[in-house]
């Protein structure tokens, strides 16, 4: 069902507050908060869905919206996700699919169901050695590491960009015991089809 509905048949406002505090007020979200555009967005769907509804406007609603509007925009935010075991991953991202002329400086849908697909499957990475190719900002490889117990896993890209920001957010997981060290590009060839491209790799010391 869809919340437009749900929040028509609670005819009250505990639900939308709830989806407050667990979404913008959320105490990562309050630190490590997501792009403000996002926020924007999300909060003023979330008022166009209350207000269909026919209630009273929802003063909550509009101070979070408000603080949002008072924020300048940049182009530059959080991306937060919570595991199953309830532990949370946090990323530095770009907004823009492309920008500093790579696509790596955002989370692609294909690297988070990447992600999925290994803690549905976490035997096949433990106590193993991986190298992950193109790592853009770490979700993959940093979702592996607290949920998998890999032996070793080695992140590497080739954009300077993209393995500045991929250290700060393994800097910033970096809170269950484990470190990592920059590999200056051991073997330039490792990826056949770009010779040229130098590619320096982050090992993770588990
Ligand atoms: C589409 S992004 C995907 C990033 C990440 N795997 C994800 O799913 O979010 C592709 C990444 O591969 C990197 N890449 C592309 N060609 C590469 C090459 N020849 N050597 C190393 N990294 C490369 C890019 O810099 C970029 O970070």
């Amino acid at each position: 069902m869809d919340l437009e509905k749900i929040l028509k048949i609670s005819g009250n406002s505990s639900l939308l507050l709830n989806i407050l505090q667990k979404t913008v007020l959320h105490p990562l979200c309050l630190k490590y908060p997501p792009s403000v555009k996002y926020r924007r967005c999300f909060l003023s769907e979330l008022i166009k869905k209350h207000e269909a509804t026919g209630a009273e406007p929802l003063d909550e609603l509009y101070e979070a919206l408000g603080d949002v509007l008072n924020t300048e925009e940049n182009d530059h935010g959080y991306k937060n996700y919570l595991l199953p075991s309830g532990e949370a991953i946090t990323l530095g991202e770009s907004v823009a699919i492309i920008s500093q002329g790579t696509t790596g400086l955002v989370t692609w849908d294909a690297g988070l169901y990447l992600a999925e697909w290994a803690l549905e499957n976490p035997a096949i990475f433990t106590n193993r050695s991986i190298l992950e190719l193109g790592s853009g900002m770490g979700l993959t490889g940093i979702a592996i590491c607290k949920a998998c117990q890999p032996r070793r896993y080695t992140f590497s890209d080739h954009h300077p960009c993209v393995l500045q920001q991929l250290s700060e957010n393994i800097r910033l997981n970096d809170k269950v015991g484990i470190g990592w060290q920059v590999v200056p590009n051991p073997q330039k060839n490792i990826f056949p089809y770009d010779h040229q491209a130098k590619i320096t790799l982050l090992r993770l010391l588990i």
